[in-house]
């Protein structure tokens, strides 16, 4: 092929960020969007990609790799970073040419929905494609991976690369992390992003700090999060919605007591609870960015509560029989 595709998907963590750091249970779902990578053979020297939105078609980065891999240039947004994860998926392929690489996310950016691993998997898909290399691109994205965000779970990743669903993830110590797809009716869900997030490797880092303190203590709140993620399977299975919405709730308390809640996300949770939710939690890694919630008979109410204090959302349906 001269133009190659690849998808990756964002992804909502719905239980169990974090405590899945230290070997807990998760589950998460994959949404029907997330980033596609145009890849194909350019004549420039050097390997070019492009970062767009298609929320605002604004072009966030655009960035250049060296055909030795050395990083040549950086032009906008947060270029940096991108540039060595670039790189960081090229080293894994064999170039006879040089790539342009072009990424459009469909999703907001950085707020926890997981944009950096569905763009990794979606360029790293692409390229493999383009050059016939498949079996590099598990590796790529790995690699890739550990640019944006240190020593990730792998969670992000699996997500990005699986079908649309929900799923529980579980990982025993020192072995890979397992996936099995929940069977769950079609989920509802209203999404908001309750302000700026922060980055996924300083909040890790935070908790981490936290347990050096106080061992013991959050050990206990890890596997209390855990034992949500693990009911939260049986009541998803069920669709017995408000079980998962109180469950949800309890999680997000348990989070609160890892120091990654903010003042605004525990704020959208109780105005999503106030407009009929059934349940409200911090998504992803805290410290600002998204918010999810249980509305399983829409999420117009939620969305609309959440617009008057200045928070936008989306709702998602997630339902593994669609695609
Ligand atoms: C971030 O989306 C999820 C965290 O659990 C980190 C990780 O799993 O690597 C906070």
């Amino acid at each position: 092929a001269v133009v190659a595709r690849g998808h990756g998907r964002a992804k909502l963590i719905l239980f169990g960020e974090h405590a899945v750091v230290y070997g807990k249970p998760a589950v998460a779902a994959g949404l029907p969007r997330g980033a596609t990578a145009t890849v194909q053979f350019s004549d420039a020297a050097v390997h070019q990609l492009t970062l767009r939105s298609a929320l605002d078609e604004d072009v966030y980065a655009r960035v250049e790799c060296g055909a030795a891999l050395d990083n040549v240039g950086v032009d906008a947004g947060d270029g940096e970073r991108l540039c060595k994860a670039f790189a960081a998926i090229l080293g894994h392929f064999d170039c006879p040419k040089t790539l342009q690489v072009d990424v459009t996310i469909e999703v907001p950016m950085g707020v926890g929905l997981g944009s950096s691993a569905a763009l990794s998997v979606a360029v790293a898909r692409g390229i493999g494609q383009l050059l016939g290399q498949p079996e590099q691109v598990d590796e790529a994205v790995d690699a890739s991976e550990r640019v944006f965000h240190g020593n990730p779970s792998g969670l992000d990743q699996m997500m990005a690369a699986s079908k649309s669903g929900v799923y529980f993830y579980a990982r025993a110590y020192d072995s890979e992390l397992e996936v099995a797809p929940i069977e769950a009716p079609a989920l509802t869900l209203a999404v908001c992003e309750a302000g700026p997030a922060a980055s996924t490797a300083a909040m890790v880092e935070m908790v981490a700090q936290r347990r050096l303190r106080e061992s013991q203590l959050i050990d206990s709140v890890n596997q209390v999060i855990g034992d949500t993620a693990r009911a939260a399977s049986a009541a998803l299975t069920d669709g017995d919605w408000a079980r998962v919405g109180e469950l949800m709730d309890i999680n997000h308390g348990a989070l609160s007591s890892l120091g990654v809640t903010t003042r605004a996300i525990d704020a959208a949770c109780h105005v999503a609870r106030g407009a009929g939710a059934l349940g409200a939690k911090l998504t992803g890694a805290g410290g600002g960015g998204c918010v999810v919630a249980l509305t399983p008979g829409g999420a117009e109410d939620v969305l609309k509560a959440w617009a008057e204090h200045g928070w936008s959302g989306f709702e998602v349906t997630i339902d593994h029989r669609s695609k």
